[in-house]
């Protein structure tokens, strides 16, 4: 047997993403344990702690996880522990699924009672499905039941995530219409109190939608009816996504066994670009040609980490903004040849007059730029 099959067999890699209740089960147990305030019926923290493990606690060491207005986290919250569910909406790359993963664990202690939307996504996914051969063999029964999801969320008493809700057939999203209003789920099947599941306390939804795809207009008003809609909006200062890109980019470069931090003056010119990219706009007022390609902060968080492989794994050290320029093609061009266009443009015009070595570098390494 390879080494490789050993690492596969034996488990000993480590799970390169576990889900938020595993990497924070320390502050979430810390917040448990000190939590005083009252909480809604079902929920693991109340709202204050919720909302202090989401946008963080320096004093409690409490670590700030989502980079926002704190009052859209209150209204996400408050709309948790009503009767409808809370709809996040948003450009991509504005931390909709991450939000949604945090305010999950939160409130209900656990975050993987997800469905996953898509134009193939059917309501067997959702709610339940059957395992064939004890089917055959018994006949329906609650051990040939195949729970899914938004059954076992309204079972429990959980959250239960839907992502990308607009991305799934309308007829599949509709079949959320009576557990949210009616809050029971009949399953004809079966027969006697087997045969519905009322939701429990501590059952909601939440679902996300991004606003490049198929848009929430084309949601039944029936459905939407039962959201409450919140926008995530991009992060609006420099230095606050800065900060974001670094400690994400960090933390990830870290994971990748690279030991080397990204370089502070790296990260600006990166976070820079993709600001100006992304609004059309640059730091001196200037009107430029903005990408039709997404150029979110997930997206610099991503390039950022590229960035420092490149400088590791090929040279040894930090990466610098020469190595920016290829990893950007992947990220910029991906949506029209226009694009690619508009970045050469980009670094050709707006790049030369900043002071600066990164910015010196960036221009110098724009012949690398392919096609
Ligand atoms: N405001 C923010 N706070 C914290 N992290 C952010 C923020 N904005 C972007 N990020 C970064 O983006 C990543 C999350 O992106 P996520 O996948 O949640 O976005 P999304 O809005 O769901 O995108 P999509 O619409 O493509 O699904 C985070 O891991 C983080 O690195
Ligand atoms: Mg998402």
């Amino acid at each position: 047997m390879s080494e490789i099959d050993v690492v596969a067999v034996d488990g000993s890699a480590s799970v390169q993403r576990p889900p938020a209740e595993v990497r924070y089960a320390d502050e979430l147990r810390r917040l448990a344990a000190a939590d005083e305030g009252p909480r809604p019926p079902g929920w693991v923290l109340s709202l204050t702690a919720a909302r202090r493990f989401i946008v963080g606690d320096q004093d409690a060491g409490i670590s700030r996880k989502f980079v926002g207005d704190p009052s859209l986290i209150d209204r996400a919250l408050v709309s948790l522990a009503t009767s409808r569910g809370l709809m996040l909406v948003g450009e991509p790359g504005t931390a909709k699924s991450l939000l949604s993963e945090l305010l999950a664990a939160a409130v209900s202690g656990v975050s993987t009672l997800t469905i996953q939307g898509g134009a193939a996504t059917t309501e067997d996914q959702i709610r339940y499905s059957w395992n064939y051969a004890l089917l055959v063999a018994e006949g329906p029964s609650t051990r040939s039941l195949v729970r899914a999801p938004l059954l076992r969320g309204m079972a429990e008493g959980r959250t239960v995530r839907f992502e990308e809700i607009t991305r799934c057939p309308l007829e599949v999203q509709d079949s959320l219409l009576s557990p949210l209003s009616d809050r029971v789920l009949a399953i004809p099947e079966l027969t006697g109190p087997d045969a519905m599941v009322f939701a429990r306390d501590g059952f909601n939804v939440i679902a996300t939608a991004n606003t490049r795809d198929r848009g929430v207009n084309e949601m039944s008003a029936a459905l939407k009816r039962r959201f409450n809609f919140e926008t995530v909006f991009p992060i609006p200062d420099l230095q606050t996504e800065l900060a974001l890109v670094e400690a994400e980019a960090g933390a990830l470069l870290r994971r990748s066994g690279v030991t080397a931090p990204p370089r502070r003056d790296v990260l600006e010119v990166l976070v820079t670009t993709f600001r100006e990219l992304r609004t059309g706009r640059t730091a001196r007022g200037d009107a430029m040609d903005r990408l039709t390609a997404v150029m979110s902060t997930a997206e610099a968080v991503s390039v950022a980490h590229a960035v420092g492989l490149r400088g590791w794994f090929l040279r040894g050290e930090a990466g610098t903004a020469a190595d920016l320029v290829s990893c950007l093609a992947g990220t910029a061009a991906k949506d029209s040849p226009e694009d690619l266009a508009k970045l050469r443009r980009y670094l050709e015009q707006q790049v030369s007059w900043r002071p600066g070595d990164q910015w010196r570098a960036l221009h110098a390494a724009r012949h690398q730029l392919p096609g």
